[in-house]
């Protein structure tokens, strides 16, 4: 059932041997895992995987590195729905609604996956630094596998994605800085005591679990993909894992005959490296300073995997755009007030990215369109009405 063949480093394309623990590339650089795509389009029945006995995102096993399939960490994983905005946009503006999986948020996927491969392969202590979301599912799959998890947080993280990490087991320290100041700080210890760096895309296996969005999406609207998706970008790890799984589903074979979605990147304009690099033309991003956002799980100034991220808005004729928390929470209220959809606010951002680039005429108002919302808006102080 397992069809990796090797993991290929992503900028110099060094190869490296399957099923074994690994963190970025000798270049400092996230590894992806490559799968054998001609043997799986040869033995798989994309269809079948609708009749899996695993649930939600497990069940795409062939395209998963997983090295056995029985006594996986489960939570309840389930295929998030997929939901029109028809009051306002009609039936072509879809929010795929990623707060109904385990710990309400996307972040299930990564993680549910990082944890699964690390006792797969013998690892019993996971560490990394969160914005909020990615530390609540690191610890609760930690806790289902029975792993050790410790979790670096910015000092104003939400204080429910705290206090559900501490409950499920983690250690969580409060660090006054931002994440990539957490990551700096953990690195220190994770070497003193041993700790495994789960952070987002140090680590092969967390992108593998996020690619499932993509597969997902695909087998929801019957392997025909929408024309543009937002995603709101971070670390990025959704947009590139989609990016990743479209690729892989092409190769094969399994994708309509028509051009891939174009990729937005939407940031907070109060932290938006990759739109600044966008413009800029540049490959990679420089450090965003100063960040701020009401967005938190956006608020990332410098990512590992800038030069993917932007690669995958580029090669899909896509583009990148910051929205200012002023529309993020009028998209937020709107959503609400006419959908009836409590979104999160970085879900909200990609609605209000919609919005702008509709005005602008980037995109038409019959566009085929997903927006990613990627967390229960539960989690999360909500704006007032207006
Ligand atoms: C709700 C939410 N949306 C978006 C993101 C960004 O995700 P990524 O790291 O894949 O860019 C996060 C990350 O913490 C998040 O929690």
């Amino acid at each position: 059932m397992n069809f990796v063949t090797h993991l290929e480093c992503s900028l110099t394309g060094k190869h490296y041997p399957a099923a074994q623990v690994h963190g970025l590339s000798e270049a400092g650089r996230p590894l992806l895992v490559r799968y054998d795509l001609e043997k799986i389009a040869q033995h798989t029945d994309r269809d079948a995987w609708r009749h899996s006995k695993l649930p939600g995102f497990w069940r795409y096993l062939e395209l998963l590195p997983l090295l056995q399939h029985n006594d996986l960490p489960e939570l309840g994983e389930v295929i998030t729905p997929l939901l029109s905005m028809k009051q306002r946009h009609g039936a072509h503006v879809l929010i795929k609604d990623e707060g109904r999986l385990p710990t309400a948020s996307f972040k299930a996927r990564g993680l549910g996956m990082a944890v699964a491969m690390a006792q797969q392969l013998g690892i019993d202590k996971l560490a990394m630094p969160s914005n909020g979301n990615a530390g609540a599912a690191l610890a609760a799959y930690g806790q289902r596998a029975g792993l050790q998890t410790l979790v670096y947080c910015p000092a104003d993280t939400p204080e429910i994605n705290i206090k559900e990490t501490r409950l499920c087991g983690a250690e969580v320290a409060l660090i006054d800085g931002f994440i990539d100041d957490c990551g700096r700080l953990l690195k220190t210890r994770m070497q003193e005591e041993g700790w495994f760096d789960v952070s987002t895309l140090k680590e092969p296996y967390r992108l593998e679990g996020k690619k499932t969005m993509g597969i997902e999406l695909a087998e929801q609207l019957d392997w025909e993909l929408p024309e543009v998706i937002f995603y709101p970008t971070g670390g990025g790890t959704g947009l590139i894992g989609m990016w990743k799984a479209f690729a892989e589903l092409k190769a094969m074979g399994w994708l309509k005959d028509q051009p891939l979605p174009r990729m937005v990147a939407v940031q907070a304009s109060g932290c938006a490296p990759m739109v600044r690099a966008y413009e800029n033309g540049d490959e990679f991003a420089q450090r965003w300073e100063d960040a701020h956002t009401v967005a938190a799980g956006i608020r990332v100034p410098a990512a590992v995997g800038d030069f993917l991220i932007l690669r995958a808005v580029r090669e899909s004729n896509g583009t990148a755009i910051a929205v200012d928390d002023d529309a993020i929470r009028d998209a937020w209220v709107a959503a609400a007030q006419h959908e009836g959809l409590l979104m999160c606010p970085e879900g909200a951002a990609t609605y209000a990215a919609y919005l702008q680039l509709l005005e602008q005429g980037w995109l038409s108002r019959d566009a085929r369109v997903v927006l990613f919302n990627c967390a229960s808006g539960h989690k999360y102080p909500l704006p007032e009405s207006s």
